[in-house]
């Protein structure tokens, strides 16, 4: 987009956000700070709060938070460019046409407006469909009870039979060239003649793959034709902007729901999601055939922590459930399963029995421990005592991979219950289990240290240390002196969350080429949601962990904690840092006698670190 960020600051200034959100919901004053009824999540009493001061809000139960934009963005359901217009027209300011457009010269921007303007033709195609053709197309439409309603929500559509319906569709449109169109993965260039292309979909019925943020970045493709003798589905190929294993199908219909219910159903094909929607239950997710990845389990986390895993009965779903489960117990997650009828997935289900009956399955989830039981009593194999340890190994297998002690222990006092166990037999599997995981997940040389420090990151990458909230507090509140002293000591590698650290990065460059950081600016220019969920968290200098306990909400949202964020908050922060970076190393080597030279060379520096 072409809209200069002095535009998009000059607008945000001219519309206070307490006004905005005043025009929308109802807004109650109280000390500094002002507070509402959060519209994000079912709220009973205010938990969102918007300062004034800093034109940010953040709602303390859902976490939901932004800036103006992304209020309206997110309350009126419309693109970052439409709020824009939106506040424009509400200060009367003037926003030149042109400057809407978007910016062809941007890669990124020409891959996501092929997407479009390729989800546009198929979805015209099918609507406009003639003859023996859209008989064909629509009866299969009918059996599978795909109405046209749900053909609009989900944008779908029919590619034709033909080798360059797609191709000259864009030759007419005469807006992008072939090497684009080719990198979106629309388009598959000939082996004969590398100037000669063909379309990559043909005779299908598509479904447009959309990112959170609404945007088509590829394509689901499915077959319809006896002859067609492609795979049951063809999807676009990864390309800039779409990267499967960060993409759950059905998240950008779902999101809002998701956080209402506090809980997200995950599926696995683009017709259960369908079939779902038209029964009412929107809260869906799926993976899309490919095995659940950690990043979309993240990306799930980021509106909810209560996940219902819906997969196939076959051998095939449940193999891929149980890849699933440990990726989402591992991210902490709180998990049930549902398993359907055998044969059965959840389009089909729907469509034999109505949605009141599938109901009664998805009040009937079960734990993990239940589900994984049923299966061993299925297979026959909960007989014998060897039986049955195998089943207990299996399930503390999962149980080891919960972060959570607390949950851990629940789990194991349930199991133990159930099946009459000592529950301290099984905690010594846990801890045996445990242990495993950690030698699994510690790198094999013992010397080179760069790579432990890289380990440890993968590791950590989804908690966030205190220190670290407190660096992205200073880079927000902080005086010249103390941000310059950042600029010269900090080291990228101190930290260990992703999203601090792609924040931080953010924060420097805008300190070494603007020399200041603005808040506002910074939430319309970082991509990542959960980044920016980070940044309104640390500007109302509310985080769990150093909250003392008399510190009232408002005390918080005006600033008033007591923290002085100047050169002595900035030096102790750095020196944090360092002592964590070298207890961390310490760490990593005791236990291996080889090492006891460096041991003694960290505690040295640690001893005289901690003296400074
Ligand atoms: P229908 O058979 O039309 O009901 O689709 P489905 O969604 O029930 O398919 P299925 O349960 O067989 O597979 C689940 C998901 O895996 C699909 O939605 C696709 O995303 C993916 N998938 C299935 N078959 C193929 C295939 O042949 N190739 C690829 N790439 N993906 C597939
Ligand atoms: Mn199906």
């Amino acid at each position: 987009m072409n809209l200069p960020n002095e535009k998009i600051e000059e607008i945000a200034q001219a519309n206070d956000i307490v006004d905005v959100i005043s025009g929308y919901i109802e807004v109650k004053k109280k000390g500094k700070s002002f507070l509402s009824l959060c519209p994000f999540h079912p709220d009973k009493h205010p938990s969102l709060h918007i300062s004034q001061q800093k034109q940010v809000y953040h709602c303390f139960s859902c976490k939901a938070s932004g800036n103006v934009y992304t209020f309206i963005q997110n309350y009126e359901k419309i693109t970052f460019v439409e709020a824009v217009e939106k506040l424009a027209a509400r200060a009367g300011i003037e926003l030149k046409k042109n400057l809407l457009r978007p910016d062809h010269a941007n890669e990124l921007t020409r891959l996501f407006e092929i997407n479009k303007s390729a989800a546009k033709y198929f979805h015209k195609n099918l609507t406009d469909l003639t003859g023996s053709e859209r008989e064909f197309v629509y009866n299969y439409l009918d059996k599978r009870k795909i109405e046209k309603q749900l053909i609009t929500k989900f944008g779908i559509g029919y590619a034709p039979k033909n080798w360059d319906g797609l191709l000259s569709f864009f030759r007419e449109e005469d807006i992008f060239n072939n090497d684009d169109i080719e990198k979106a993965g629309l388009i598959i260039r000939s082996d004969k003649d590398e100037n000669k292309f063909y379309d990559r979909f043909r005779g299908r019925l598509i479904f447009p793959i959309f990112n959170e943020s609404d945007k088509v970045v590829g394509f689901g493709a499915r077959k319809l034709y006896e002859d067609d003798l492609g795979g049951k589905y063809i999807n676009s190929p990864e390309s800039k902007i779409y990267s499967k294993s960060r993409i759950l199908y059905g998240l950008n219909f779902a999101k809002e729901k998701i956080r209402y219910y506090d809980y997200v159903i995950l599926v696995e094909g683009y017709m259960d999601i369908v079939s779902l929607s038209k029964s009412g239950i929107e809260n869906t997710v799926a993976s899309s055939g490919t095995a659940l990845t950690e990043e979309q389990v993240k990306l799930i986390s980021r509106y909810t922590k209560n996940i219902c895993v819906l997969f196939d009965s076959d051998l095939a779903g449940i193999k891929a459930a149980k890849r699933g489960i440990e990726i989402i117990l591992e991210a902490g997650l709180d998990l049930n399963v549902v398993s359907l009828p055998d044969g059965e997935d959840p389009d089909s289900f729907i469509n034999k029995n109505g949605k009141e009956e599938f109901e009664k399955y998805l009040n009937n989830k079960k734990t993990v421990i239940d589900f994984i039981s049923e299966l061993y009593i299925k297979e026959g194999k909960f007989e014998t005592v060897n039986d049955k340890s195998g089943f207990i190994k299996e399930i503390i297998g999962y149980i080891g991979k919960i972060p959570d002690k607390i949950v851990r222990a629940f789990y194991i006092k349930d199991i133990a219950r159930k099946y009459s166990l000592y529950e301290s037999d099984m905690r010594d599997e846990l801890e045996k289990v445990i242990k495993e995981n950690k030698i699994k997940s510690f790198p094999k040389s013992s010397l080179i240290l760069p790579q432990r420090k890289n380990s440890s990151k993968k590791e950590k990458g989804e908690e966030i240390y205190q220190e670290e909230m407190d660096l992205l507090e200073l880079f927000i509140n902080g005086n010249e002196e103390a941000i310059a002293y950042l600029e010269n000591n900090l080291e990228i590698d101190f930290i260990k969350n992703k999203e601090v650290s792609v924040i931080t990065e953010y924060f420097l460059d805008e300190y070494i080429n603007h020399g200041k950081i603005e808040l506002s600016k910074a939430l319309n220019d970082i991509q990542s949601e959960e980044a920016r969920v980070l940044v309104s968290k640390a500007a109302m200098n509310q985080h769990e962990v150093s909250q003392p306990e008399n510190t009232s909400r408002e005390m918080l949202l005006t600033g008033v904690t007591g923290k002085k964020y100047n050169l002595k908050f900035a030096k102790d922060i750095i020196k944090k840092f360092k002592l964590k970076e070298l207890e961390t190393q310490r760490s990593d080597m005791r236990g291996d006698p080889s090492l006891m030279n460096e041991i003694f060379e960290i505690t040295k520096q640690i001893n005289e670190l901690k003296k400074s």
